[in-house]
């Protein structure tokens, strides 16, 4: 933490504090509050932590005003543009970019950690045939505790390696498996002349019968969406994995946590519910009609796929997903895709509108990524896994950044008490 000599002045009930300020190596100066309660006997308070920065980091920072994404210091469109996942992988959780011999040695590493535990396949089977693959994966990430005892020692350096290392690898079959349980196809296993896009494509495509060919082209996206996805400072799920490891828990417990506030559809559920919008929307000419409704405060309606707690002009993510978008569909021969086509116009009419203007809405990451997927030939129900896999290593290097730091400790956030004062108990016949 860089300490700097300013102070904010802080007056509670006429007694004035002298706060320490953090100056970051980028973004906003920070108020050092930890001293609040003891010394002047208040909390802050900040619902949905508007205003508070919870740790600090050097993985990942954003600047919402200029639209900017920089992991390790180096712009999303560059890595997304140059590098491919695994390398992106190496440089979240080590900070540099590898040197040629140690990216071949990550890659193998990760290559072979790519199998599960065939006895994880008798867990998968205990779930409901049509259960959803997100259902799954919080189940079957978090069983992992169980089947990996030998990494869950969180004060043992050389295990935390090991465990951030099956995460990585084994999350794109635990999602393929949870796909092909869902359609009630066979597993396929993973195979180490893949590359880890091109591995998970075939897990989740192939089938016994016949063989299967991965598609470079349908690879090379894959691995841009996950490459996109990959981290994204302290948003709810990183957050969540964070508060969870915060106690001592194992980190396939804290991550199956992240994973579960990942579904939500105002986090990484939204890909999912944006294709399921531009389905209902159908048209063209229905669009204003939902506008309207995104624009009605008495409908709880909003637009899937806009707006971002965070950035206020664009996401660059969005900006290299809609590129994207259009390279695959039109590799494809499908770049007549209707709900590319609604997409397109509905991003137009709401930019023009003066509520979106005004409000700082605009389109996020999940607003084009469901769209390539759906042409790739995922389901809805995958989207959200798919983001799953890519962020399991924001995940997993955020842990292990906040476990290293000898500053961490339990999360216990105060509270705003609204509630009763003391009373007394009324026995039930006299209530
Ligand atoms: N459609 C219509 N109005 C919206 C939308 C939207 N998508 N998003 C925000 N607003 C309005 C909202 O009603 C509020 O209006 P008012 O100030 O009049 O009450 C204002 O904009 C601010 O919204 P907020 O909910 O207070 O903002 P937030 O920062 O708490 O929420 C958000 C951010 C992403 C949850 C929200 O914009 C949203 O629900 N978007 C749709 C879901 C979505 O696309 N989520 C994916 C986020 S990117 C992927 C990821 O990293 O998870």
């Amino acid at each position: 933490m860089t300490d700097s000599n300013k102070t904010a002045t802080l007056t509670v009930h006429g007694e004035t504090y002298e706060l320490p300020v953090h100056s970051p190596t980028a973004g906003p100066d920070v108020i050092d509050i930890r001293k609040l309660y003891s010394d002047a006997g208040v909390f802050t308070y900040d619902p949905g932590f508007t205003s508070t920065a919870s740790c600090d980091s050097t993985i990942t920072y954003i600047d919402g005003e200029k639209g900017e994404l920089l992991h390790r210091g180096y712009p999303i469109d560059q890595l997304a543009g140059k590098s491919h996942f695994l390398e992106v992988c190496y440089l979240l959780l080590y900070g540099e970019l590898p040197q040629a011999k140690d990216l071949e040695q990550f890659e193998t590493t990760i290559t072979r950690h790519t199998m599960l535990h065939e006895q994880m396949q008798y867990f998968y089977r205990g779930f409901r045939r049509d259960a959803h693959p997100m259902a799954i994966m919080v189940g079957v990430v978090g069983a992992m505790s169980a089947f990996y005892h030998d990494s869950t020692d969180v004060s043992d350096p050389h295990q935390r390696e090991v465990a951030s290392h099956r995460l990585i690898a084994k999350m794109p079959t635990i999602a393929a498996w949870a796909y092909k349980y869902h359609i009630g196809q066979p597993f396929v296993y993973p195979r180490n002349d893949l590359d880890y896009a091109s591995n998970f494509l075939r897990m989740c495509f192939a089938v016994p019968a016949e063989e299967y060919e991965v598609n470079p082209i349908l690879s090379r996206a894959m691995d841009r969406i996950l490459t996109l996805h990959a981290d994204h400072e302290q948003n709810a799920s990183t957050s969540t994995v964070r508060l969870a490891s915060s106690s001592g828990a194992n980190p396939f417990a804290c991550i199956a946590a992240g994973v579960a506030c990942l579904w939500g559809p105002a986090h990484g559920g939204a890909n999912q519910a944006c294709l399921e919008m531009l389905e209902e929307i159908g048209s063209v000419d229905r669009i204003p009609e939902y506008i309207d409704r995104a624009k009605d405060k008495n409908d709880p309606f909003r637009l899937m796929g806009f707006g971002h707690r965070v950035y206020k002009n664009f996401d660059p993510r969005a900006t290299v997903m809609k590129q994207s978008a259009d390279e695959v569909l039109e590799l494809l021969g499908v770049e007549n895709n209707p709900k590319l086509q609604v997409a397109k116009a509905l991003e137009k009419q709401a930019l023009e509108d003066p509520y979106f203007a005004e409000k700082k809405l605009f389109p996020n990451v999940d607003f084009y990524s469901g769209i390539i997927l759906e042409a790739m030939g995922f389901p809805t129900s995958m989207f959200t896994p798919i983001f799953a896999l890519s962020r399991t290593v924001g995940w997993v290097s955020q842990w292990k950044e906040m476990i290293a730091d000898p500053q961490n400790k339990i999360g216990r956030p105060r509270q705003l008490y609204l509630g009763e004062t003391n009373r007394d108990y009324v026995d039930i016949e006299n209530r």
